[in-house]
C-alpha cells in the first residue's frame, strides 16, 4: 500500500471517496476523542446520543428500495436499532431529532451518505475495544460498535465493490462526493450537540 498521494486521481471511486474525506476524517477523529469518550459512561453515553442522531437520520435511506436493489443486505446493515439499545443501557434519554437532517437526497448522493455511516464501522473496531473497559460491550452499551453479521471487513469490502462497480455520470460522481462530505459535516453538528445538551451529572 501506498500512501494517497494528492495530485492522483485515483481510479476507484471509493479511493476516491477515501480521499476528499480524509482531512474531514481526522478532524472529527480529533473531536471524539476531544470529548474524551472512554472517561467515563457519562461521556460515553453522549457519544452513543450522536451516534443514535447520525443513525436515525439514515434510516430511511437505509430501508429505502431503490437502495436496496443496489445493497440487498442494506437495511440488515442499520444501526439506529442498536444505538437506541445503547441507549437505554445507559440510562439516557432518547434525544429529539436535530433540524437540519439529510432529505430526500439522490440516489448517488445517499451512497455518499451510507459510505460514511458504513466505514465508520471499521473505526468501530477500535472504539468498542475502549468501550469494554468502561464495563461495556456489543451486547449491552456498545451494540452499535459490534461487529456486523459477516464480519465488518466482508461487510465493508462488499459495500465497496458495489458501489465501485456503479455506472455513474459526472453529475453522481459529484453527488456521491457531496454525501460522503455532507455526512462528516453532519456528524460533527450532532456530535457537538450531544456534547453541548449533556445533562448535568449530580
Ligand atoms: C461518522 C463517520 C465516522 C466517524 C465518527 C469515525 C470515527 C473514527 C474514530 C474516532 C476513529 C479512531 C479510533 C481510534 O483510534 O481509537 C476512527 C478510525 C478509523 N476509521 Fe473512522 N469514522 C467515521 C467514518 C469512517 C469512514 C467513512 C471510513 C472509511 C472510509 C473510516 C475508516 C476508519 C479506519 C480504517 C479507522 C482506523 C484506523 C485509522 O485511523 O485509519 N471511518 N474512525
Amino acid at each position: 500500500m501506498t500512501a494517497a498521494d494528492p495530485t492522483q486521481r485515483p481510479s476507484l471511486r471509493s479511493q476516491r471517496l477515501n480521499q476528499i474525506t480524509h482531512e474531514p476524517h481526522a478532524k472529527l477523529d480529533a473531536l471524539v476523542k476531544a470529548h474524551a469518550p472512554f472517561e467515563t459512561q457519562a461521556n460515553f453515553a453522549r457519544f452513543v446520543v450522536a451516534q443514535y442522531l447520525f443513525q436515525s437520520e439514515l434510516v430511511s435511506l437505509y430501508n429505502d428500495p431503490e437502495l436496496i436493489a443496489i445493497v440487498p443486505d442494506l437495511a440488515e446493515r442499520c444501526r439506529a436499532e442498536a444505538a437506541k439499545a445503547d441507549l437505554a443501557d445507559l440510562d439516557t434519554p432518547i434525544p429529539g431529532p436535530v433540524a437540519g437532517a439529510v432529505q430526500r437526497p439522490s440516489k448517488a448522493e445517499a451512497l455518499g451518505w451510507l459510505f460514511v455511516s458504513e466505514g465508520s464501522k471499521l473505526g468501530a473496531a477500535f472504539l468498542i475495544k475502549r468501550a469494554v473497559g468502561l464495563g461495556l460491550s456489543e451486547s449491552f452499551g456498545a451494540r452499535h460498535l459490534g461487529e456486523p453479521a459477516g464480519g465488518r471487513a466482508e461487510g465493508w469490502k462488499n459495500f465497496v465493490r458495489t458501489l465501485d462497480g456503479l455506472a455513474f455520470s459526472a453529475e453522481e460522481e459529484a453527488a456521491v462526493d457531496k454525501g460522503a462530505i455532507d455526512a462528516f459535516n453532519r456528524f460533527t453538528v450532532l456530535l457537538e450537540q450531544a456534547y453541548a445538551t449533556a445533562p448535568e451529572m449530580a
